[in-house]
């Protein structure tokens, strides 16, 4: 075997078949704001939305930005997964929807983790998506209740609930950009067709500036076949779209969501850990973060 073939089969290939490029720490900032908003979506549950908010939003803190994650999904996972217990709250997001009197500085919490804030939900959200049908502008509700911290932090993250009602809507309409995540199993690619129809309706009617930011392939089991089978497929679907960093399968997201911290400090150097890591620098080179 020659040297130069050798060197062509030592290429660290990723799950995507798409070379593994390592992204560079992005220099710190000197100033904070204004934030630019990412909503995770996926209409499909358990494909790691929560998990992706609270590590992604963590490892660009990290990196010394600002960050605020806002919890737009009844069940109050994310608020759960950031230590605030969602059955204490008098005030949520869902108060700052419905009635204009409340200021949100008042309801952000700040989280163990440094530059790291929670704009908690809890099950009393859920009757924001009947309600807000009634309102003017009632795409619009998350953006005017952003507004006023928009200057005070990097990036915003929105955790959606697991459908492309109204609530998803509001949080299209008050975001730059998109990332869905895609856990790598069959059928993982069902439902993202409708899923981009809709964002595009959103582009079309209320926020021209919105972009998919990528595809984020997530639960990804490097031991079966069909997980990189899944992987290729998406690739060839979205050929431009899909996020080099893929995240693989481990026990820790659980255990990290069961002690409610971010895996950058629960398992700080697993490789999980590493690998948002990865997610928040690639998202810094591509422009999608500050
Ligand atoms: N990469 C991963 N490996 C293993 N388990 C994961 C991973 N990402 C998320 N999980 C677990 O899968 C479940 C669903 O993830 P979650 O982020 O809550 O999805 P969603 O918000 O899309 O419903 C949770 O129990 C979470 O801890
Ligand atoms: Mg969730």
């Amino acid at each position: 075997m020659s040297d130069s073939s050798k060197l062509t089969l030592d290429i660290d290939l990723g799950p995507t078949g798409l070379p593994r490029p390592d992204f560079p720490e992005p220099p710190a900032l000197e100033s904070h704001g204004p934030a630019r908003v990412i909503s995770m979506v996926n209409q499909k549950g358990g494909v790691g939305k929560t998990t992706s908010v609270i590590n992604l939003g963590a490892a660009l803190a990290e990196m010394g930005r600002k960050v605020l994650l806002v919890d737009l999904d009844p069940q109050g996972a994310l608020s759960a997964g950031t230590g605030v217990n969602p059955y204490e709250l008098d005030i949520t997001v869902y108060n700052l929807l419905m009635d204009r009197s409340h200021d949100v500085h008042d309801v952000i919490q700040s989280t163990s983790t440094d530059d790291l804030d929670v704009l908690p939900a809890n099950i009393d959200l859920s009757a924001a998506e009947v309600q807000l049908v009634n309102e003017v502008a009632r795409e619009m509700a998350l953006a005017r209740v952003l507004r006023p911290v928009m200057d005070e932090y990097d990036v915003i993250i929105i955790d959606c609930q697991p459908s492309l009602g109204l609530l998803t809507v509001n949080a299209l309409a008050a975001s730059h950009g998109v990332i869905i995540p895609l856990e790598a199993e069959y059928f993982a690619l069902r439902g993202v067709a409708l899923l981009v129809e809709t964002i595009e309706k959103v582009q079309d009617r209320i926020n021209p500036r919105l972009d998919i930011d990528g595809i984020l392939i997530t639960m990804f089991d490097p031991r079966t076949l069909h997980a990189r089978e899944v992987s290729q497929r998406v690739v060839e679907a979205f050929p431009d779209r899909v996020f080099r960093t893929t995240i693989n399968r481990t026990v820790k997201f659980p255990d990290a969501s069961v002690a409610a911290e971010p895996i950058t400090s629960f398992a700080s150097s697993t490789k999980g850990a590493e690998s948002y890591r990865q997610l928040a620098r690639e998202l810094v080179a591509r422009g999608c973060a500050a």
